[in-house]
């Protein structure tokens, strides 16, 4: 056994010194940030819409942490590199082969001790943290639009950085852009700065590079609160500002429970529909996808989420993608939490058990391997790892150790774990000791249990298992219905709420006929609801049943939206048949040039 583990363990040492790169800590990033940090970026950007590239420079403020080495690596991905310099010399450097994942180690010659170096670059217009939106594809249709997206490592698509999580920066940049567009990052956003083509920022926390952010396009601002506001386009910024008007109040409360906001703002940028997730926590500025403006505030549990990795994620943050759990799944259980405070435990019950069928149902198809919290990752890209494990499990495990503590210990200790950890970035391993101390050792906590959750596929035994009344009532109408002692008009339906119809539909029969079919359609109008998650829990059901009367609305849903939670589950379904597949190939064709990156490549593969 020592044998074969003294041969894997000489095998890997080979490996690493045949590439070339000392090993870290993190295996997604070639960075030698244990001998040399990047502790400042200067940003000098032009962004060109008509060769969709950022060109400029990015200046790096260094930290030598060892005395005698004399080079400097970086991420990139398709990065052009113009030159490198460093106090008005020029610096030898080579840009090594790409790895799919990961992209090109940019190694620099420079002298121990250096203080700053210089690169100028530009960016590839298939940057895969960017997104190019022409005038067509946003929601005004008069002028282009760029963001970015660069968790987990596309950071290094558009700047040649230490592109992992265990390193931190502060940022300043200045963005040329069109005269009439605007640019917000997330940083130091200035609502009344002039719209004159020249825009400043700062961001003076220190924060992992995956949280460096840019939106370019014809934005306005409209104040929610004191503290936050929204930035959109035009004619989304009243719709926005009226659906997310409890922002200020979920800002106040989560203040109150896990201690003092310390990033100043918290504005929302609403993005157009290509946007390729639900939401993303960028510090000051969470860009947020405008399929949750439903009108009815039935979907914003998303700004609670973004606003709660405010504390998890952003002030604690995961040391490298293996830890994500750290982030998404104290960052799940802080949003039931929030949403409980201000829509009542009705609200909580049920989001909490949507939540728990979403894990469910992943459990039920991913490997074991990919059901533990803590995922060895290396070789690996953390894309095709997404699922509702670091969420969901997560969360459930925080409730478990919740309910063993009390709730009002509990937040005491999560008030000072937030407050102990605050601007570091922390592995699961740290997070275990702290709670070694802190929680396991003063309230007798099962130690085994607490490494079964953490290192272990599926879920321990007598978990938490939420529970909805709200959700009761579903289930018998839906069980009548079903048993065909009612029919679906006479379903007492009147007060039921999103999740109640999310509830209905998710855990109806994979087959239902024809008849069923169009009796739902006809009584619910589902095919043409207006609600994003409602429609796509109906559109799950008709590809299933190869339901034609709403395969039209199933197209224009497919192309108007990019967002990939949404369509993602919708091909994989229409993948399953030869006619699915047939259908789904032409629609993907026709979205395909709308969709990011991203949402292109999670999807190709279902049709190639
Ligand atoms: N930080 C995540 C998005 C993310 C995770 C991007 C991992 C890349 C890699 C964001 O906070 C998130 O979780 N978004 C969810 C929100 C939902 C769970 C409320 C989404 O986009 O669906
Ligand atoms: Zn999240």
């Amino acid at each position: 056994m020592i044998n074969t583990f003294k041969l894997f363990a000489a095998t890997i040492l080979l490996v690493c010194s045949l590439s070339g790169f000392a090993q870290t800590s993190d295996p997604h990033s070639f960075a030698n940030f244990d001998q040399v940090n990047v502790s400042h970026i200067d940003l000098n950007l032009n962004v060109d819409f008509n060769k969709k590239q950022l060109t400029g420079s990015a200046t790096l403020s260094l930290k030598w942490l060892d005395k005698t080495t004399n080079s400097l690596v970086l991420d990139t991905r398709d990065l052009t590199i113009k030159s490198i310099n460093s106090g008005g010399k020029t610096l030898a450097y080579k840009l090594h082969k790409a790895d799919p994942n990961l992209g090109s180690a940019l190694v620099i010659d420079i002298a121990n001790g250096t203080d700053k170096v210089t690169i100028a670059y530009s960016t590839s217009p298939n940057a895969s943290g960017l997104q190019w939106l022409s005038p067509e594809q946003t929601t005004e249709k008069k002028h282009p639009f760029l963001f970015s997206q660069a968790q987990a490592i596309h950071a290094r698509s558009f700047i040649p950085l230490q592109d992992s999580p265990t390193v931190r920066v502060t940022y300043a940049a200045t963005i040329t852009t069109p005269k009439e567009l605007v640019a917000v990052m997330s940083a130091n956003n200035d609502a009344s700065a002039p719209r004159n083509g020249i825009y400043h920022f700062k961001m003076p926390q220190a924060i992992p590079s995956y949280l460096i952010a840019i939106a370019v396009g014809d934005l306005q601002f409209q104040a929610i609160g004191k503290d936050t506001g929204v930035y959109a386009e035009p004619s989304v910024l009243a719709s926005a500002v009226n659906e997310f008007s409890d922002t200020q109040a979920m800002l106040d409360i989560t203040e109150k429970m896990y201690g003092a906001y310390p990033w100043e703002r918290y504005d929302l940028l609403i993005l157009p529909s290509s946007f390729p997730f639900g939401g993303m926590e960028n510090p000051r500025l969470s860009f947020i996808t405008p399929t949750v403006i439903a009108g009815d505030k039935s979907l914003v549990s998303l700004i609670a989420h973004e606003l709660a990795h405010s504390w998890s994620g952003n002030t604690v943050t995961n040391s490298s993608w293996r830890d994500l759990w750290l982030n998404e799944g104290f960052t799940t259980y802080l949003t039931y939490r929030i949403m409980e405070v201000i829509y009542g435990t009705s609200r909580f019950d049920m989001e909490a058990l949507l939540g728990y069928q979403d894990l469910q149902a992943d459990l039920a198809v991913l490997k074991k391997d990919d059901q533990r919290l803590t995922i060895d990752l290396t070789g690996r890209d953390p894309d095709d790892v997404f699922s509702n494990i670091p969420y969901e499990k997560g969360a459930l495990f925080i409730r478990e150790i919740e309910q063993q503590v009390g709730r009002a210990n509990f937040d005491e200790f999560l008030m000072a774990y937030f407050e102990h950890f605050k601007f570091q970035s922390i592995d699961t391993e740290t997070f275990l000791a702290y709670i070694q101390k802190h929680l396991i050792t003063p309230y007798h906590l099962d130690l085994d249990r607490i490494k079964q959750w953490i290192y272990t596929p599926g879920l321990p035994k007598n978990h938490p298992i939420p529970k909805s009344d709200a959700f009761t009532i579903v289930d018998q109408n839906r069980m009548s219905w079903l048993n065909g002692n009612v029919k679906a008009t006479q379903l007492d339906v009147k007060e039921w709420t999103v999740h109640q119809w999310l509830h209905f539909l998710n855990n109806l029969p994979d087959q239902l006929s024809a008849a069923q079919l169009v009796e739902l359609d006809s009584a619910f109008k589902l095919t043409q609801s207006t609600n994003n998650e409602i429609a796509h829990s109906w559109l799950v059901l008709v590809v299933k049943n190869d339901y034609q009367p709403a395969f039209e609305r199933l197209e224009t849903y497919l192309i108007s939206i990019g967002r990939n939670k949404l369509v993602k589950p919708l091909y994989r379904e229409l993948a399953k048949t030869s006619k699915g597949k047939k259908f789904g190939k032409r629609v993907f064709n026709i979205a395909k040039p709308g969709y990011h990156p991203l949402t292109v490549k999670a999807n190709e593969g279902f049709f190639n």
